[in-house]
């Protein structure tokens, strides 16, 4: 286990700018949470905010979109680091957050992520656009992402959508919140299937969005800190889980480790990176996400920030945001230093 520098404080501290931020975001996104279940989209046109790609290097950093599937509005973007063009780099396929429900690859927030992660790691990271809920239920999230890895793992595909230093052998699966739950059972999927050129290497799993039905400790002690509340996670996961009989929240896709979990022990997953944070509300789900995996034999590595609530690192100004992004970066480095790198012509 891994802890930051900073000792625990009792209660969260937070700029007042990110307050101000938090606040707003999660009174617009509780707006929009309709009470039968269905989203107003248009009221989130308030918190819009939408980067384009840039075909001209920004800050060392390049971007375009590609188009994966018109019919389901399935496309991902690719973000390439230009000072590093002679260099093998790794692939960092990345899974947004936002309850399965919210966001997307072009908005403000994610692209300056995933600029970040492309430009510090460095990496060329590939920023998928997944079907939302309740629009659309599990499976389909799960499949969109998956769906990527098919397609990228086409020598076709690949050569038209990443730079010929991507490569395919290194490749990581990132994600925060519902992004992180997608992260993992993407792994877990791709397991089970025979890629020709992509391998998957790791699991960056940042504060993963897992749960239950139980009320866990975390979720009754830190109710009130921002982003994450009981209230709004159940109204997700009733947006997510396909609708009919015999669906809840111990489903084996959210409750990862409860009583309908899938043996993973036989499963060749690679090892995971977890970030968990003191004040984020999910933590005693993602440290059961912890224990199981350790109990099934996979090598995983804990990152706690006893500091900070759900969805910190998306906020530059805060240093554990930087310091989430290094330590990104040191586990990629140490993965690709066992991993066999053979470039497949
Ligand atoms: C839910 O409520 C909205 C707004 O009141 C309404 O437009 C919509 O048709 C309702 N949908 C369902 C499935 O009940
Ligand atoms: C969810 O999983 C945990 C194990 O991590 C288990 O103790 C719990 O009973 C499960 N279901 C509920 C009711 O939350």
């Amino acid at each position: 286990m891994e802890a930051t520098s900073k000792p625990p404080q009792s209660s969260l501290s937070l700029p007042w700018k990110t307050r101000i931020t938090l606040s707003i975001l999660s009174a617009v996104t509780d707006a929009s949470c309709r009470k039968n279940g269905t989203i107003n989209r248009r009221i989130l046109t308030l918190i819009d905010f939408r980067s384009p790609p840039t075909s001209k290097s920004i800050n060392g950093v390049a971007s375009h979109d590609v188009v994966v599937d018109e019919t389901r509005k399935l496309w991902f973007r690719v973000y390439v680091p230009t000072q590093h063009a002679g260099e093998d780099l790794p692939v960092i396929v990345f899974f947004h957050g936002g309850g399965f429900v919210f966001l997307s690859p072009d908005a403000f927030t994610y692209d300056a992520v995933c600029r970040r992660f492309a430009r510090k790691v460095p990496a060329v990271v590939v920023s998928v656009n997944y079907r939302l809920a309740p629009e659309h239920r599990y499976p389909a999230q799960h499949d969109d992402c998956f769906d990527v890895l098919k397609f990228l793992d086409d020598e076709e595909n690949r050569s038209k959508s990443l730079p010929e230093n991507a490569n395919l052998l290194r490749c990581f699966l990132a994600g925060d919140s519902a992004g992180g739950n997608l992260a993992h059972h993407v792994a877990q999927r791709a397991c089970e299937f025979n890629f020709r050129q992509l391998k998957v290497a790791g699991v960056v799993a940042i504060q993963p969005f897992f749960g239950g039905e139980e009320r866990t400790d975390s979720e009754t002690r830190l109710a009130g800190t921002p982003v994450v509340s009981v209230k709004r996670t159940d109204w997700m996961w009733k947006a997510f889980l396909p609708e009919g009989e015999g669906f809840n929240r111990d489903h084996p896709i959210i409750n990862v480790s409860g009583p309908q979990a899938v043996d993973i022990s036989e499963v060749k997953l690679p090892p995971v990176m977890l970030v968990v944070g003191g004040f984020d509300a999910l933590n005693d789900w993602q440290k059961r996400y912890y224990e199981w995996l350790k109990k099934s034999g996979k090598e995983v590595y804990l990152f706690e920030y006893p500091n900070m609530c759900h969805a910190f690192y998306i906020f530059p100004e805060l240093p554990e945001s930087g310091q989430l992004i290094a330590q990104v970066k040191d586990f990629i480095e140490k993965i690709s230093s066992n991993v066999y790198i053979v470039r497949i012509k």
